[in-house]
């Protein structure tokens, strides 16, 4: 609107994998658009084809269906969950986001004091679901064993960004996800992959594919689309078939645009892209081009910073090294600091969201000269940021 231009790094929150009016995938959409639409009764072919992709890439999903949302697609997960157990509880872990419904909307970005204690994120919410659902600290598998001997044979679902990336970044340490799964399998729990962010973008396949552990459910969005609203629930054909999609199903599944033909021709142009190798070579490589300059701009700055992320994924913490295996660690990112560094991005004209422990990410179309750019204004709005006492920082809660 200004006439400013900015290298977009937010991404919408992260659907742009190859890029914002990525052409091939308009040009679809438009050709797709001119020919269907949407019917509301049955599935269309070109839903027929999307799922074969989805089911061929990504390792545990033997089924899958087409929603609008990331949200919807997680609350599918956990409504077939408790369907297939019988059981009410969840488990999830302090910091992640797993969408906007009540079942697993608490203790996301909480601050210090509410950490690991009773934080719902709305007005609103019935207590039952916040109450059903327990938090548990990410990569501490023996608080997760502790959480499901505190409540047997109660333990529905537990459901995890096997790579979080609503607070930034933070790996699973070896061996965490496995020790998941095999704690899901002695005690009858549904293992839920939330992969909204990380399906397509970090592998064809998920992360899923990466770690090789298969979970029982998983959920995509963001970047299945390249920025259209889909996303997709799928799993093993047993519990996907409780869906009422199929006769005799008694889990309900519906939504007047699920599967709308813009969309799905918006993700198989997308997969079509993936397909051909290039774009995560590319995103990958610039990836570690990124984090590797941030890293030097931050040592020649000499001031406490973390640079970490997963290939197109990076974010910059304002705080000491050290380890990063849970959102309590996160707490020691001065998030002053972290917003008034991305205020002074944005007026060098790249954009990433500042909102304390917000990643950013790389897409198709970013170019290594845009990473040369957004080095030398990384280390221009530090310059900016170290230059103002610090008690003119705005102060913001974790
Ligand atoms: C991991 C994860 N799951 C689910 C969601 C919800 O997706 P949507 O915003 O499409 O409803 C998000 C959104 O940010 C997410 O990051």
């Amino acid at each position: 609107m200004d006439g400013k231009r900015y290298i977009d790094y937010h991404a919408a929150f992260g659907p742009f994998i190859l890029g914002h009016c990525y052409p091939d995938v308009v040009e679809r959409v438009v050709a797709t658009i001119r020919e269907t639409d949407l019917y509301g009764i049955s599935t269309t072919e070109l839903e027929v084809e999307l799922a074969k992709k989805v089911v061929a890439h990504v390792p545990s999903v033997e089924q899958v269906l087409f929603c609008c949302t990331g949200s919807e697609a997680t609350f599918h997960a956990v409504r077939l969950a408790r369907a297939a157990t019988g059981r009410r509880k969840l488990v999830k872990f302090q910091g992640c986001y797993h969408g906007w419904h009540d079942y697993l909307l608490r203790n996301v970005l909480s601050a210090p004091e509410l950490v690991g204690q009773r934080d719902p994120v709305s007005a609103g919410m019935l207590d039952e679901a916040v109450d059903n659902t327990l938090v548990c600290d990410f990569n501490d598998l023996e608080g997760v064993e502790r959480a499901v001997r505190a409540n047997p044979e109660q333990v529905a679902g537990i459901i995890l960004e096997p790579i979080p990336h609503n607070l930034g970044c933070i790996l699973p340490q070896p061996g965490f996800l496995e020790g998941l799964r095999r704690l899901c399998d002695r005690e009858g729990i549904v293992l839920i992959f939330d992969e909204v962010i990380t399906g397509f973008r970090h592998h064809i396949g998920g992360v899923q594919a990466l770690a090789g552990v298969r979970p029982d459910l998983t959920t995509l969005g963001k970047a299945i689309g390249n920025g259209f609203p889909i996303a997709a629930i799928g799993g093993k054909r047993e519990l996907m078939q409780r869906f009422n999609t199929r006769p005799g199903g008694n889990v309900y599944f519906a939504g007047t645009f699920n599967a709308h033909a813009s969309c799905v021709a918006a993700s198989l142009a997308t997969i079509e892209t993936l397909e051909t190798g290039k774009v995560h070579d590319h995103i990958f490589r610039l990836g570690e081009r990124m984090r590797t300059g941030l890293r030097d701009i931050v040592a020649r700055a000499g001031i406490p910073a973390a640079v970490t992320g997963f290939g197109s994924v990076y974010v910059l913490y304002f705080m000491p090294d050290g380890p990063i295996t849970r959102y309590r660690d996160l707490l020691r990112n001065d998030a002053g600091r972290f917003v008034r560094y991305r205020q002074e991005l944005i007026k060098r004209g790249v954009f990433e969201m500042p909102m304390n422990l917000k990643r950013n990410h790389i897409s198709f179309s970013h170019t290594d000269a845009d990473i040369d750019r957004t080095l030398e204004a990384a280390e221009d709005s530090l310059r900016a940021v170290l230059d103002t006492p610090s008690n003119c920082l705005p102060r913001r809660r974790a």
